[in-house]
């Protein structure tokens, strides 16, 4: 039986790193890419020239299909799509807030299938991930609350079937997944391939402060929390100090008063992170399956480990003998 996300977007194994601002730049998502999955470039809230340029990147280290990633609101799509339009990436990524509308969805992806650009969507819950298909996307990820980054209020393992029983097209599963038990799980419950971020930052080829990389591996379970809970905006992090300053901002103000304080707390502190290797007052944004990432490897072996292992573990589980 083929693969419908590979066949979809022309890729060898049903595999998409996750866009991850700052962090999934050409070198990584061309060798996401090059080790046939599909590698997306984490420019979603980026300036155009620089979303321009890295496409320019991937296309000199790569001759595969790769991503770049979007923001689905409308004072973002006008701009990015004149940036489509110029540089053809064979496949849009658009990332959702909660609340995306079909109409805005048929508007943009009709352009950019014209464009002859492949269109997948994350949605974080299930009506988002219907109006993204009535709107004309051609793969569905959802992604469950343990991923890293932005999340939802809802586990993977709760999304993805209900996306499979209500969806046509090919769904990914993502969040908590980085190794061949959780893709062999993802296609278990119906997805046809899986979404990873949080074990792409460990990657040889992720171009980020080693500090970020020693923190991923040395972090145990327990280490994550999300903070902006209460003002609508969750996001998943290492504790830290930060993430210790926005949990008592949010405590003990109004969400409205909680909101206002947090935006300077916040802003730029997955740059501090990522770039300047600030380990107190960065954003360390990771998933909860951080714990199973313990050493450094090229983004090759990362893929190849993880399609071996789900093939072993999908045959241990096809010998199990039930009464
Ligand atoms: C550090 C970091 C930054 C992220 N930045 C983005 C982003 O810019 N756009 C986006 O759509 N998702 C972003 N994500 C989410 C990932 O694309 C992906 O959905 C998530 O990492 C999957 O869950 P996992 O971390 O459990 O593998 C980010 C995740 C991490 C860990």
């Amino acid at each position: 039986m083929n693969n419908r996300i590979c066949d979809v977007l022309d890729i060898e194994k049903p595999i998409i790193q996750g866009p991850m601002a700052w962090i999934s730049t050409a070198p990584l998502a061309a060798a996401v890419s090059n080790a046939g999955g599909l590698g997306v470039l984490g420019v979603g809230f980026a300036p155009l020239d620089f979303v321009k340029q890295q496409i320019m990147q991937t296309r000199q280290l790569t001759d595969k299909p790769f991503a770049i990633n979007t923001i689905m609101i409308p004072e973002n799509l006008e701009a990015i799509t004149e940036v489509i339009r110029e540089m053809l990436p064979p496949v849009i990524y658009a990332d959702s807030l909660q609340g995306l509308k079909s109409d805005l969805c048929s508007k943009y992806f009709s352009l950019w299938h014209s464009f002859d650009c492949k269109v997948i969507v994350k949605a974080s819950c299930i009506e988002d991930a219907i109006n993204a298909e009535q709107g004309g996307a051609d793969i569905i990820i959802v992604k469950g609350w343990e991923g890293g980054g932005h999340v939802t209020f809802e586990a993977t393992t709760v999304l993805v079937p209900q996306a499979v029983d209500q969806l046509h097209v090919p769904v990914v599963a993502a969040g908590g997944i980085a190794d061949g038990r959780g893709m062999a799980a993802a296609i278990a419950l119906g997805a046809e391939g899986v979404e990873m971020g949080t074990v792409f930052m460990a990657a040889s080829e992720a171009s980020i402060h080693l500090n970020v990389k020693e923190s991923v591996i040395k972090a145990g379970d327990m280490s994550t929390i999300i903070t902006g809970y209460s003002t609508d905006e969750p996001c998943r992090q290492i504790k830290n100090k930060l993430a210790d300053e926005m949990t008592e901002i949010e405590a003990l103000n109004t969400k409205a008063v909680a909101a206002e304080k947090l935006r300077p707390v916040a802003e730029s502190s997955l740059k501090k992170a990522m770039m300047d290797g600030d380990m107190e007052m960065g954003a360390v944004m990771v998933g909860q399956i951080v714990p199973l990432i313990t050493s450094i490897k090229p983004v090759k072996e990362i893929i190849d480990g993880v399609i071996r292992e789900t093939k072993e573990r999908l045959e241990i589980i096809s010998k199990y003998k039930f009464n």
